[in-house]
């Protein structure tokens, strides 16, 4: 995609798929939000662990607090940023409750008609490849656009991180900053239609 004169701030919902204090995610959300590029505001959502787990019965107003929190910081947003762990080849558990909440009811989602960029962090060889195919079959159902390749991901965890939990790989640093960017660029477009 061409570049394009982003003429206001782009506001971006950004959540990682594990609650581990010591993640790699967590770190390469971090990365994500110092690469920011100029004219984007990435908001990070906190409180995943506070998710109950999606129960109908429970879904009607008023909805519990923190799916109400969630919602709102997504509506709020223009696009969203998930970084994503990998579990037994796909999506964690935790994420996949969150997006089912966010997801309904499909006609006022917030979700819908929002862009996304996917991204991941595993210790193993694939860097979470399996689990961002499965987020983007979800985000089919949610009018949720996926950005195609290039994809972020980060294999081998924990060559690519310093003692301080900052991502040392100067690959995925350059590949981040240039998908925030087409990120922009993709909201902005979808936006001006
Ligand atoms: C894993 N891990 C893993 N890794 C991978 O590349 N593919 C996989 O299918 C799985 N499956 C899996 C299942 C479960 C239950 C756990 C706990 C872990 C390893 C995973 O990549 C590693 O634990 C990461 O460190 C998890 O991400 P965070 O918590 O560091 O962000």
């Amino acid at each position: 995609m061409s570049d394009v004169a982003i003429s206001y701030t782009v506001h971006v919902f950004a959540m990682a798929g594990s609650l581990r204090k010591d993640s790699f995610n967590k770190k390469l959300l971090r990365a994500a939000i110092e690469l920011v590029p100029p004219g984007m505001m990435i908001h990070q959502f906190d409180g995943l662990a506070d998710i109950p787990p999606y129960d109908a019965d429970i879904d009607l107003d008023p909805r519990p607090e923190p799916v109400r929190a969630l919602k709102q910081m997504l509506a709020a947003c223009d696009g969203l940023l998930i970084v994503t762990p990998e579990y037994n080849y796909g999506i964690p558990g935790v994420l996949k409750n969150a997006i089912d909440w966010a997801s309904r009811p499909p006609s006022t989602s917030p979700l819908g008609g929002k862009v996304a960029l996917l991204m991941g962090a595993s210790t193993g060889m694939v860097g979470t490849a399996r689990a961002q195919q499965q987020l983007r079959q979800n985000f089919v159902f949610t009018k949720t656009t996926v950005l195609p390749t290039p994809e972020i991901l980060v294999a081998k965890a924990p060559e690519k991180f310093d003692s301080d939990g900052r991502l040392i790989d100067e690959m995925a640093k350059q590949l981040i900053a240039e998908r925030l960017k087409a990120l922009g660029e993709w909201i902005y477009k979808l936006r001006a239609r």
